[in-house]
């Protein structure tokens, strides 16, 4: 399914949400009575429960999750945000976001989901599967600053569940991973189309193999909802990124109030290479300081292991 901005459907759910007569509906959205009658049939086999009554007309009385329409008005409130796509599967959010533009990408589930470090990431239908496509004006160099922007995001719009941020951008909840960012980039300089992709294990079974590594959130929260989870995110995205870049000072700090990495005993290892010491500090482009006793290294990225734990 494909929203636009201004889609007169969108227009339609958010009076059928308030409640009203088809006549008024049709009016307030400027479409036939037919058209409203039409969509609520749309809805309805969409999985959405609309109550009909003659005197007072059409009303919402529950939503499938994930919930596409609720969905579809949180991403097009996002600053530069003109579409939303939902998909019941696509290969991968990511893969798909790069082919459009200032765009959101949500997928129920992801038959090729790629992680950092040419991994694969598990994308069974339950989780959040999401990429934001957005054309900056931005030098290449400030790109890294989107994606701390983005972990920063998931991490407040997991806040109930105690999220912190490891270095460079996964999100732990009880010291586990439940979400996982991977940024990618296509363009040049001051024309860059920034791909964000986030994954979070919200309803899907973490893998056994991965169980000690990572959660999902209906582990601690039995009630938690996709829609929900998508629809905080996305309202985080827009906090920050209208924040962006005037305010970048106050939003690396708290990020860095948010790492669970800086203070840590740390050993991060970059295709081959390895790095030991203590993580102190992550500078303005995100990169990790770690001080040993050879020194102090930058670290750009990289998979970061703590080994005080
Ligand atoms: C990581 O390895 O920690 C990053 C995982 C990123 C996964 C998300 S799911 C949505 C988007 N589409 C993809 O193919 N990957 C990202």
């Amino acid at each position: 399914m494909k929203v636009e901005r201004g889609d007169r459907r969108l227009l339609m759910f958010q009076e059928i949400e308030k409640g009203g007569s088809g006549e008024e509906i049709a009016e307030k959205a400027g479409v036939s009575r037919t058209a409203v009658w039409k969509f609520v049939r749309r809805l309805e086999e969409l999985g959405y429960e609309v109550e009909v009554d003659r005197k007072s007309g059409y009303r919402l009385v529950s939503s499938p999750d994930p919930s596409p329409f609720h969905m579809a008005l949180a991403a097009l409130k996002i600053p530069g945000v003109e579409r939303y796509y939902h998909f019941d599967e696509v290969d991968s959010t990511n893969r798909f976001a790069k082919e459009v533009s200032n765009a959101v990408v949500f997928s129920e589930s992801q038959s090729s989901g790629r992680g950092r470090l040419g991994r694969r990431w598990e994308s069974e239908r339950g989780g959040v599967y999401m990429s934001l496509s957005l054309n900056m004006t931005i030098p290449v160099s400030e790109i890294p600053k989107v994606t701390l922007l983005s972990g920063l995001a998931v991490c407040r719009a997991l806040e109930d569940y105690g999220a912190r941020i490891k270095w460079p951008n996964d999100v732990l909840v009880g010291g586990k991973k439940v979400s996982g960012i991977l940024s990618e980039f296509v363009g040049e300089e001051m024309a860059a189309k920034v791909v964000v992709g986030i994954g979070v294990n919200v309803r899907n079974r973490v893998p056994d193999a991965l169980r000690d590594r990572a959660i999902s959130l209906h582990e601690v929260d039995e009630n938690v909802r996709i829609t929900e989870i998508f629809t905080r995110i996305c309202e985080q995205l827009s906090n920050l990124l209208s924040a962006f870049p005037q305010k970048w000072g106050e939003i690396l700090e708290e990020w860095k109030r948010l790492s669970d990495t800086i203070g840590r005993e740390v050993r991060v290892s970059l295709y081959g290479e390895e790095v030991v010491g203590k993580a102190v500090d992550v500078d303005a482009d995100g990169g990790l300081i770690v001080v040993s006793g050879e020194g102090r290294r930058k670290v750009i990225s990289g998979e970061c292991f703590y080994t005080n734990y």
